[in-house]
């Protein structure tokens, strides 16, 4: 039984070993087939570590897909759950009314980065809060049109889905999701469809990318009836690219110019990921509207979305979900905000990220293969190239492979990164040891 104080990981079996075999086997008769990655079978887990089915012992750079930035289990969030479950764990907020859904809101208010006044519309996931946000813009501007950003994941479900763009298998069959979604290019500083290298002239990039919206606006999208541009400030899914400096603040002049709303997901950049409780701080940009989830309730399924009240749905019914804003989920969520104010985890997520971004920087020098290392705080990749910049997804997928099997575990993104998001509570000794043994996965996979 692991204790989460755990610095190095420990491999007995193979992987996955006996016990993990049997349950996988059993999953594949029973479950959907959804985006499975390694036969990796959890246990339990704590902080930044976590134990397999087969006594295994785990270093995790996943964050359960960037959710628990607090750390497996934190006791207070677990304390929190515990005591709001035996009170009351479900009754409707949507038809009645939860003292802790208004304080996690009343606290949201707080932390947002919108200067004015907010409401927020609770979910159960990052999907329900775009597509609320969705319904937002539509009900309150009347404009039936959306931008979105080449490589932007927003969600699975149809609205979002059709905001989607960062692997064409996402849309695959699917077809017609929502109509009315126009994709332009994000400014990707190293691969970008204008041909400018975005480290050296990330001005350049900016003005490029803005200059082509402005060409859309011209030539067949009448920004008149475009209600809101969705912008990841870090993109996600889509390789965990980081905009030139300059991007957001020239986007919202340039959105206000219009009167198109700013919708910053910060569905998997906010909540501290970053090294400040939301991306968009360090552009020093103010959206219309922010969609969060993944980090908002350590585990507990809770999304939201936080927009200027003036945009208010205005009339009883007009969207409502069962179980949005849960009161078990809320309690997690205000525990989860208190562990990252009170424990200074956004000056952790600053201190480890620089530390990550150095040794990343190292690898890169070090080895050919690595064409580029970018993020920001504990939001970071590495993208695997061959020749030139030649993806090289399946050497990216064989280090996973390999990283796994040595007790490290990392996800893909992009078409061929890794990304490497641990918990925000990790320390130094872990986060060396989890760059040793990819390391020792890159050489290995080479
Ligand atoms: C930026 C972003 N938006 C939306 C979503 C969708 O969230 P969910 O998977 O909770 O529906 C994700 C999920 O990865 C995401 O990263």
């Amino acid at each position: 039984m692991i204790t989460g104080k755990e610095n190095k990981a420990n491999i007995i079996s193979a992987i996955p070993g006996k016990n993990a075999k049997k349950i996988v086997a059993r999953d594949n008769k029973v479950l959907a087939t959804t985006t499975k990655l390694a036969p990796v079978t959890v246990k339990n887990a704590k902080g930044a570590v976590f134990e397999d089915v087969d006594g295994n012992v785990f270093l995790d750079f996943t964050s359960g897909v960037g959710v628990v930035n607090t750390g497996h289990c934190h006791p207070l969030v677990v304390k929190a759950v515990q005591k709001q479950a035996a009170e009351v764990m479900h009754f409707a907020g949507t038809d009645f009314y939860y003292d802790v859904q208004v304080s996690l809101a009343e606290k949201i208010n707080d932390i947002i980065p919108i200067n004015d006044k907010v409401k927020i519309y609770f979910g159960n996931s990052g999907t329900e809060a775009v597509e609320a946000a969705i319904k937002l813009v539509r009900w309150s501007t009347k404009r039936k049109l959306f931008l979105s950003f080449m490589g932007a994941f927003h969600g699975r479900t149809m609205g979002s889905l059709s905001l989607t763009a960062s692997k064409s298998l996402h849309q695959k069959n699917y077809f017609p999701s929502m109509p009315g979604v126009f994709h332009v290019p994000y400014p990707n500083p190293y691969r970008n469809p204008f041909g400018i290298d975005g480290y050296e002239d990330p001005q350049a990039l900016t003005n490029a990318t803005l200059d082509f919206m402005e060409y859309m606006f011209e030539k067949y999208v009448p920004p008149e009836e475009v209600g809101a541009i969705f912008f990841e400030s870090v993109q996600g899914e889509g390789g965990y690219i980081v905009p030139p400096k300059d991007f957001a603040q020239k986007l919202k002049k340039m959105t206000e110019e219009h009167g198109i709303l700013l919708v910053d997901d910060e569905i998997q950049a906010g909540f501290g990921r970053t090294g400040k409780m939301f991306a968009i701080q360090h552009w020093n940009t103010e959206p219309d509207i922010v969609t969060i989830a993944k980090g908002m309730g350590s585990g507990m399924p809770i999304g939201a979305c936080v927009f200027r009240a003036k945009y208010d749905f205005d009339t009883d019914g007009a969207h409502s979900t069962t179980f949005g804003g849960n009161l078990v989920a809320c309690a997690a969520s205000l525990a989860t905000i208190n562990v990252i104010e009170k424990e200074h985890l956004l000056d952790n997520a600053v201190k480890m990220g620089s530390h990550l971004g150095k040794r990343l920087g190292e690898f890169k020098e070090t080895y050919q293969q690595i064409g580029d290392a970018r993020g920001v705080g504990l939001m970071q990749a590495t993208e695997f190239v061959y020749g030139g910049k030649k993806p090289a997804k399946d050497l990216r997928d064989k280090i996973i492979k390999n990283a796994y099997r040595k007790g490290l575990l990392i996800l893909p993104c992009g078409i061929s990164a890794i990304r490497y998001i641990p918990p925000l509570i990790i320390n130094r000794e872990q986060l060396d040891h989890g760059l040793d043994i990819l390391e020792g996965a890159i050489r290995e996979s080479l």
